[in-house]
């Protein structure tokens, strides 16, 4: 049995003040650990206070991204020895706002999760198609591709402790939600894909979410589905109320 895992993904938002008095509205009302994981990914600079706020609570905080090397000259870079230390436990990774806005690869991508579990830090991987790729019938060879080059080179025992978040593209941000059949088709196409790649046990152990306009409303039919294991949420994550529904529909 999988247990849900629901990230909130505030993107580059909130200020200070709003990110600890949401995180002090949440702390004391989020589901047990043991019935669902609830993580908020926030921006750099609230993640120390963020983390010292939630210590003793069953909230777990995770970064957007990061680089890949330990350290070095990589000016403007956030290194995973750095998440680590702070005690962030998930990141985010290969985002398609990443992929689309800062020229992320799949090659990147791939160093970023080697160096994520090299640090004991849990990775979301994010993948996509794109509205063209979808109309065009590419999805399920696209979301193949970029699950292949991610897992790459990991051990299968590395892959069942992956999160992969598909978000199709044209979901995000748009309103537009995919139905739950939709993205359940390609979550059930992810957990093939992945049992092909490192085998069966992996394949039933990976949790993969679903991301892309989802709100308190229409969180339980997805999560509903057979092989839809949590949520990876943009906008509706961003209000406390509303984030404490989506994670209460993951127990
Ligand atoms: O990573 C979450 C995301 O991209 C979805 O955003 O605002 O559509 O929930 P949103």
């Amino acid at each position: 049995m999988r247990k849900q895992v629901i990230a909130g993904n505030w993107k580059m938002n909130k200020t200070h003040t709003e990110a600890e008095s949401f995180i002090n509205e949440v702390k004391g009302k989020v589901p047990s650990k043991e019935s669902v994981e609830s993580v908020v990914c926030a921006p750099f600079p609230f993640l120390q206070k963020l983390v010292e706020e939630t210590k003793d609570s069953d909230v777990e905080i995770g970064a957007q991204n990061m680089y890949f090397e330990e350290n070095g000259a990589f000016t403007g870079e956030v290194s995973p020895v750095m998440l680590k230390e702070l005690g962030v436990t998930y990141v985010v990774l290969g985002h398609s706002e990443r992929r689309d806005v800062f020229g992320e690869t799949d090659e990147t991508v791939n160093k970023k999760v080697h160096a994520a579990f090299d640090h004991d830090l849990t990775p979301i991987v994010c993948v996509g198609e794109s509205l063209e790729q979808r109309e065009s019938d590419e999805t399920m060879n696209h979301i193949e591709s970029q699950i292949t080059k991610a897992v790459e080179g990991l051990t299968d025992d590395q892959v069942k402790q992956l999160i992969i978040a598909y978000e199709p593209i044209w979901a995000i941000g748009t309103g537009r939600t995919a139905s739950s059949e939709q993205a359940n088709e390609v979550c059930t196409h992810i957990r093939k894909v992945v049992g092909k790649l490192s085998g069966d046990e992996a394949a039933e152990a990976v949790r993969i979410q679903y991301g892309g306009s989802v709100k308190p409303a229409n969180v339980d039919e997805l999560l509903s589905q057979s092989d839809i294991d949590g949520a990876l949420v943009g906008g509706a994550s961003l209000e406390a109320d509303s984030f404490l529904k989506l994670v209460e529909a993951g127990k």
